[in-house]
């Protein structure tokens, strides 16, 4: 078997088609302009990179992107007293702040701060809270474990009665993944670093959502038959055989999967780009709330 190859790069356009269509939408019939601000505390070059995209994605949406750079040395109280006066601006209908923050500051009380209407990241306790819920609604689903249920929606992948594995329990992925994966009335299954039998377990996954960040971990003999992998982590590794000395891999040795798997998500071009298009989806809904 040769696996179907999820193309994250186009459903992510599509998904980015569809709000910017949306936007014009409701600014021709004389709505506000969605916007989202971000706010970056430090200069982390990784973190720096991932917000210039947003905001580039959010212009072409024709969303407007605020975006606040407050040095390392900003203290919890500087941050939240930011976090407010997003809060209370109506120009503003989403909020994130790029994790990680800088040590010292508690994170959990700067997400706890914004807006839970306004927590377009998802991470507010009380939207978590409401995923963890049956028959709860969260107001905003986390971007990256919401963009990898997208990607299995919209290939058609059977979620009722499937056995699904997650591997790696974060709080930006995995913990949320599992959970959205259990509301589509999956069996889930999570693997962590205490995990016994790994490979047996997730031998059992009809579908496997892997986010550890571990090169290559999970190999083609672990993967059941026909199943359907997404795989999040983006890691880059030295590669001397290629010119530039390097590339970036997944969690799972994909050319191995390729011979097992039914579907399986590229790295890069798989989850990656689904993270900024659900964000945009996201500040879109925080905009049509607060109208
Ligand atoms: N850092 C890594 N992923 C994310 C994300 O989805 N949102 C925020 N705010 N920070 C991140």
């Amino acid at each position: 078997m040769t696996a179907n190859i999820i193309n994250g790069k186009e459903i992510a356009k599509d998904v980015r088609r569809e709000v910017k269509e949306a936007v014009e939408e409701r600014v021709a019939t004389g709505k506000s302009v969605p916007g989202l601000a971000t706010v970056l505390v430090g200069s982390d070059p990784a973190s720096g990179m991932y917000v210039k995209m947003k905001q580039r994605a959010c212009n072409k949406a024709g969303i407007n992107a605020f975006h606040i750079d407050l040095p390392a040395d900003t203290s919890q109280e500087e941050l939240e007293a930011k976090v407010a006066e997003l809060n209370a601006d109506e120009n503003v209908h989403g909020i994130l702040v790029q994790l990680p923050l800088p040590d010292g500051l508690d994170e959990e009380r700067v997400l706890q701060a914004i807006d839970v209407n306004k927590d377009v990241d998802g991470f507010h306790p009380l939207n978590i809270g409401r995923l963890a819920q049956k028959g709860r609604t969260p107001v905003f689903m986390p971007a990256t474990p919401a963009g990898c249920i997208e990607l299995l929606k919209r290939t058609g992948v059977e979620l009722e009665g499937a056995n699904a594995v997650v591997l790696g329990r974060s709080n930006i992925v995995g913990m949320p993944v599992a959970l959205m994966l259990v509301e589509h009335n999956a069996t889930v299954t999570i693997c962590h670093s205490r995990t016994k039998d790994l490979k047996g377990l997730i031998q059992t996954a009809d579908v496997l959502v892997c986010a550890v960040g571990r090169p290559e971990m999970v190999k083609g003999d672990w993967i059941k038959p026909g199943a359907v992998v997404i795989d999040v982590a983006t890691v880059k590794v030295d590669a001397p055989e290629l010119e530039k000395g390097y590339k970036w891999v997944g969690d799972v040795a994909f050319d191995e999967a390729m011979e097992v798997a039914s579907a399986i998500t590229p790295v890069p071009g798989g989850v990656g780009p689904m993270t900024i298009a659900i964000l945009l989806q996201n500040t879109l809904k925080a905009a049509q709330l607060a109208d």
